[in-house]
């Protein structure tokens, strides 16, 4: 019988069984296959739990299909960035999988998992409002060439390109540490003051904003500080905390940042004044790099407990690393669900297939879009607890992309409010935007509009509707009138929900997307030398 499956082609599957001699792969409910140990990797395999693990996802190359579905033969060295390298545990010279999971586990338990994690589909892109003139197929050869270039590592910029599997190889013992850090600040602080500018604090902020949603009861006020000049700003939040039991993160790679460097001296000085100097160590943490700065001698020489910022991670991708992860394990969230959000992301978006991978459909859209004239990209959301997560999109893609006088500027509005201000010019004015609407599908809150007797305010024709009903129609109406009436062009992402484990899965997602996008422009995604013009100039007049 004529199966689905042809040779050549590129599957994804789960590991159910591992035997000395190779690993079963579930594909679908009708569809086994076998990796041969032969087949793992271009190393001399001894030992084939050093390289695959039981309920692994993985994306194989069919190698030969002539013993029909329920006997594939599949290949992992065939597919570049599936191959294998030895994961074992070099110091302890043991496997990664331990004797006892060498076996099976049985289909009746795998497959309702992985099916359920298949529909999912935490973010899905729909181009079907994106005016697109050609097909985002078309790229698939340049997608191929820059997917493989990003895993060699052989691209502009590589040295910085660690949050790529930054999920499967952070230091679990300072994730540990976080946790226990995190619950310290709890207990010891009603106000959390995350000190910190740009990467050092956007992604934070954005997933607390995000996941905790508007005037959330929470036991922990969290007050974003070293992110401007504002005297008034400074000045106020120094008088807000007096009285307060405060706890500290200072984030800072450099440790130079004049906008963090000096709040945090007005805080130092103020937790000092307050506490003396050995409880107000107890109540500092600083995450910054390992060995280079000013920020971890200073730490080291009062006795701050520190975290790692990693070399090969930038800024505006530190949002995974201790960087986000202490203040949002501080403010309650769970980091656990949110790092397994990265890691899943992290193998799902690890294909070049356009008609697999959304992420990289979005980067392609975006290029397309930019030839058709339509340079500045305005990220759009319906939810005023989604402002950070633009303004975190924003960094991230415009200090990736705006260099050597490329680049689509990215903008941002939230809807309905700018609806009211900014939705004349997207509507009516230069024919040079395109938006991309973030959705999420099911909303933190909701309720139902209440009836009214008299109806004098003539709001009754929404009793009994839900608020994020209304919100929907706003949009579709929106969506209606900007890509038909004024022919803006709309990508729309749905986010399925506002949990940990999403927010993990979204950042990948833009994270891969912003890798493709900007080397499709042929410009290094990874470094931002334009901001430096500003500091040189501000430090000559500071008489720095
Ligand atoms: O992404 C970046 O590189 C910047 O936004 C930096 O994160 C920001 O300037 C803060 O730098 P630092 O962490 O060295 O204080």
């Amino acid at each position: 019988m004529k199966h689905k499956y042809t040779n050549g082609q590129i599957v994804e599957g789960v590991i159910t069984g591992i035997q000395p001699y190779g690993a079963f792969v579930v594909l679908d409910e009708e569809t086994t296959g076998l990796i041969h140990i032969s087949e793992v990797s271009d190393d001399f395999v001894r030992d084939i739990r050093q390289y695959v693990t039981q309920g692994e996802h993985i994306i194989a190359k069919i190698i030969d299909v002539s013993e029909g579905p329920s006997q594939l033969r599949l290949s992992l060295k065939a597919l570049n960035y599936s191959s294998r390298k030895d994961r074992t545990d070099k110091d302890n010279k043991r496997p990664l999988v331990p004797d006892a999971e060498l076996g099976f586990e049985t289909l009746e338990t795998i497959m309702p998992r992985w099916l359920k994690q298949k529909e999912k589909d935490m973010v899905k892109v729909d181009l079907s409002h994106a005016l697109l003139e050609g097909n985002v197929l078309d790229y698939q050869e340049d997608v191929n060439r820059i997917h493989e270039m990003l895993h060699a590592g052989t691209g502009k910029g590589s040295d910085y390109t660690g949050w790529l599997d930054w999920a499967n190889r952070y230091d679990k013992e300072e994730f540990a540490r976080i946790k226990t850090a995190a619950k310290r600040i709890q207990e010891q602080a009603d106000v959390l003051l995350v000190c910190g500018i740009g990467g050092s604090y956007l992604g934070a902020r954005a997933a607390i904003e995000m996941l905790q949603g508007p005037y959330a009861q929470s036991d922990l006020e969290i007050i974003y500080v070293g992110n401007t000049f504002s005297s008034t700003a400074i000045v106020r939040i120094l008088n807000y905390i007096k009285g307060k039991r405060v706890a500290v993160n200072v984030i800072s790679k450099s440790g130079t940042t004049t906008e963090t460097a000096l709040a945090f001296r007005m805080i130092r000085q103020h937790m000092e004044a307050v506490y003396g100097e050995e409880e107000a160590a107890q109540r500092i943490y600083a995450t910054t790099d390992a060995k280079n700065g000013l920020l971890k001698p200073l730490a080291d020489t009062k006795g701050y407990e520190t975290f790692v910022i990693p070399d090969d991670i930038g800024g505006r991708f530190s949002v995974i690393t201790p960087v986000g992860l202490l203040p949002i394990a501080a403010a309650g969230i769970d980091i656990d669900a949110l790092m397994q959000g990265v890691k899943d992301a992290t193998f799902e978006f690890n294909t070049p297939d356009l008609t697999a991978n959304p992420a990289y459909t979005y980067a392609v859209a975006r290029r397309m879009l930019e030839k058709q004239g339509k340079v500045t990209e305005m990220f759009v959301s319906y939810e005023t607890h989604m402002l950070f997560v633009a303004e975190w999109w924003k960094q991230l893609f415009g200090e990736s992309e705006g260099k050597e006088g490329k680049g689509i500027l990215p903008a941002s509005v939230n809807f309905s409010t700018d609806l009211h201000s900014m939705g004349q010019h997207i509507q009516d004015g230069t024919k040079n935007i395109f938006e991309t609407v973030v959705l999420i599908d099911n909303p933190i809150e909701d309720m139902l509009v209440p009836e009214e007797l008299n109806d004098l305010d003539q709001m009754n024709y929404l009793a009994g509707k839900s608020l994020h009903w209304i919100n929907q129609k706003a949009f579709e109406g929106t969506l209606e009138a900007h890509e038909v009436t004024g022919g803006v062009p709309n990508i729309l992402i749905s986010i399925e929900k506002a949990d940990a484990y999403t927010f993990g899965y979204m950042v990948y997602f833009f994270f891969t997307a912003l890798a493709m996008s900007v080397y499709m422009l042929d410009v290094n995604p990874f470094d931002q030398p334009g901001v430096e013009v500003y500091k040189k100039n501000m430090f000559r007049l500071l008489g720095k």
